[in-house]
């Protein structure tokens, strides 16, 4: 069990080899936090490493695990991986939200979805509802929930299409207005709350990039 006293000022942060979790997790280290990286991966993890941070292997499904690197944190940026099935991510959510209770952790950036709000219906955006439920859930918790649109990153998948066949294709359809954000600004967006911990309670915010006006609200349970 690692020392409460140790990770004193600590942030933890999962999925940090990802789109959002090394911007954020690198933000953090160049600032002089302490931060604790976690993924499946110690070699993915080594960068952040060499920057000064620590690293724990774990599977987010690992609720032990999970409990242990949470222990004493100021504060933690949570997120589940890209949905492989529903029940993935309930398991997944699931170890979150007990390692969350069970390691008295106070604050939380959670990564959700734009359409969190609607229960089901709405393919992997609704295992995020039901984490914002599960971490909703824990009093004592004070949580932010980012509802980030449609990542820009996303469209890079289209590159080999627009060079093999010249056109961009995805499964929109093409008259469909999608916000979009860049995960750089989504990342940066969650350094802020978590340097400032300026939330309370169980929140909302949507991140709906440049052009479109973002929402927040606090959730009234
Ligand atoms: N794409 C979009 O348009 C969009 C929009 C809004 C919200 N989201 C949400 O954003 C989240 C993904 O965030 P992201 O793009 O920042 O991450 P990402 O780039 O997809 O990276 C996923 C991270 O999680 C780690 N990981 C994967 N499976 C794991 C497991 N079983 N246990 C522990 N760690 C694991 C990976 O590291 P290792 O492989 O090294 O373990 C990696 O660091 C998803 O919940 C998605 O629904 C996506």
């Amino acid at each position: 069990m690692i020392s409460p006293v140790a990770l004193n000022g600590m942030y933890v942060i999962l999925g940090a080899s990802g789109n959002t979790g090394s911007i954020i997790a690198n933000s953090l280290l160049l600032k002089g936090e302490k931060v604790r990286v976690g993924g499946r991966d110690a070699g993915r993890l080594q960068r952040f490493v060499d920057k000064g941070a620590e690293a724990f292997t774990a599977d987010m499904s690992d609720a032990a695990a999970l409990t242990n690197a949470f222990t004493g944190a100021r504060a933690a940026y949570l997120l589940l991986p890209p949905a492989k099935s529903r029940e993935d991510q309930e398991r997944e959510s699931s170890a979150i939200a007990k390692a969350v209770k069970e390691s008295g952790l106070r604050y939380a950036v959670h990564l959700s979805s734009y359409g969190a709000q609607v229960p089901e219906g709405t393919g992997p955006v609704a295992g995020l509802h039901s984490s914002e439920q599960k971490l909703n859930a824990i009093s004592g918790l004070n949580v932010l929930h980012l509802r980030a649109a449609y990542f820009m990153e996303n469209n890079l998948a289209a590159i080999g299409t627009i060079h093999g066949m010249g056109v961009f294709g995805n499964a929109l359809l093409p008259d469909v207005k999608l916000p979009m954000i860049a995960t750089r600004d989504v990342g940066d967006y969650a350094v802020e709350r978590l340097l400032h911990l300026d939330f309370s309670s169980k929140q909302t915010r949507e991140l709906l990039g440049a052009s479109a006006t973002c929402r927040s609200r606090k959730l009234s349970l």
